[in-house]
């Protein structure tokens, strides 16, 4: 596995937009002087929900006024229905009021939902503000904090309006991640295998090799993961910011996941879930196009499995899932493009061809019936339940 060695630091290259990822346990009294020491000054609006705030608002209040900041709660709901123009609005209306100026700062305190709302906040505002990422989900922490994705949903669909927006730095507490529920926290695990899958032949191997420590979140192995997940995110996204070539690798598992997501009407499973499923049947679509060997799928399979993360497809027919798939924003002039492994660490980006597809479909359908009793409960939180 390749890492930068012991460094907690890693890099974003982005020219005049580079940053850096800080991982490090214990971080969050600190993040006073991690603001000092990359330039940061005066006011700091820190967006975060209730859930978050209760645990982790304090202290990060308490380290940014001890480092002499002058810092307010910005507070939005929690579940993705904050992640809206509506709320969007809130926020802008209180930084508004608050006479946030231009070389003040947006702190994002949270998941992945938090992160994308404040971040297209910090966009907008005064035509763009210092921002920065304090992940507190492992989908934050290993995805959502890095790459500079920020946005909203519209009622028509997930992500329709947002913007490319880097933060200055990325601050990431491995510790805060005690307190999240066990669901949240395995279905983040799928996108870390993601990163194995798509990047990194030895890291997926080290997953295999440290199973229950990543259901068991052991101190030693969850840094390191964080880590080598943050520096594939930070290659990819260096190297294609705008995905426009390399960086559509991310959406492995993406296309049947997110058509599952829809199909699901967003209750069925938390995004990561899906995604897992998804990566279980995208292999398995790549095997049977004979683009991958039997024995790469079943390994991911069992890797997927032995995390924790459901791998059953749900009692759908072939035009659930294909007409699913029609709503995903990447699909061009009515083709679906699909990432599918070749071998463990390398993935391609194909056409899928809705006749092979059926045919897959067909022949799979047995062993997917078998599986459905282990489908998971439907979900308490609030979700999006329009179509993508
Ligand atoms: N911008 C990107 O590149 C990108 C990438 C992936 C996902 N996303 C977006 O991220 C969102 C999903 O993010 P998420 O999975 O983090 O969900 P989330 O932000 O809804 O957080 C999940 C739940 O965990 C709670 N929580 C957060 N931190 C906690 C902690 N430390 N302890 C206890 N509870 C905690 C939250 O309040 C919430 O209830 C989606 O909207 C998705 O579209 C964006
Ligand atoms: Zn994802």
């Amino acid at each position: 596995m390749k890492t930068s060695g012991s460094s907690n630091h890693v890099p974003v290259s982005l020219g005049d937009r580079s940053y850096q990822v800080l991982i490090q346990p214990g971080i969050l009294p600190q993040i006073g002087r991690v603001f000092h020491d990359i330039g940061l000054s005066g006011r700091v609006g820190i967006v975060t929900n209730p859930v978050v705030n209760e645990l982790y608002g304090r202290v990060v209040l308490r380290a940014l006024k001890q480092a002499g900041f002058s810092p307010f709660l910005v507070i939005i709901p929690d579940g993705e229905q904050a992640k809206s123009m509506h709320w969007l609005s809130k926020i802008l209306d209180a930084l508004v009021t608050q006479r946030l100026e231009r070389q003040d700062v947006v702190l994002a305190l949270g998941g992945g939902v938090v992160g994308d709302v404040a971040g297209f906040a910090a966009s907008v505002y005064l035509r763009g503000v210092p921002f920065v990422q304090v992940p507190t989900t492992l989908v934050a922490q290993v995805d959502s904090s890095v790459g500079g994705k920020t946005g909203v949903n519209h009622p028509i669909g997930k992500n329709l309006i947002g913007a490319f927006y880097q933060p200055r730095v990325v601050v990431i507490d491995p510790q805060a991640l005690q307190t999240l529920p066990k669901r949240e926290w395995i279905a983040g695990l799928a996108e870390v295998i993601k990163y194995g899958m798509i990047a990194d032949q030895k890291f997926f191997e080290y997953l295999e090799q440290h199973v229950d420590g990543l259901r068991e979140q052991a101190e030693d192995v969850i840094p390191t993961v964080i880590r080598r997940c943050c520096e594939i995110k930070a290659e990819v996204v260096g190297g294609d910011e705008r995905e426009s070539g390399r960086r559509r690798i991310l959406n492995y598992g993406h296309t049947v996941g997110h058509a599952l997501e829809t199909w699901g009407r967003y209750r069925t499973w938390i995004h990561g879930e899906a995604v897992g499923i998804g990566m279980v049947q995208e292999a398995a679509i790549a095997q049977f196009l004979g683009m991958c060997d039997k024995e790469i799928v079943e390994r991911q399979r069992d890797l997927i499995q032995d995390v924790g993360l459901p791998i059953a497809m749900p009692s759908m027919t072939f035009m659930d899932l294909w007409g699913a798939m029609q709503h995903d924003k990447k699909v061009v002039k009515g083709q679906v493009n699909c990432v599918v492994p070749t071998t463990i660490g390398e993935v391609k980006v194909v056409p899928l061809v809705r006749q092979r597809i059926r045919q897959w479909f067909t022949a799979s359908q047995p062993s997917r019936v078998k599986r459905l009793k282990h489908a998971p409960q439907a979900l308490s939180r609030p979700r999006l339940s329009k179509k993508k």
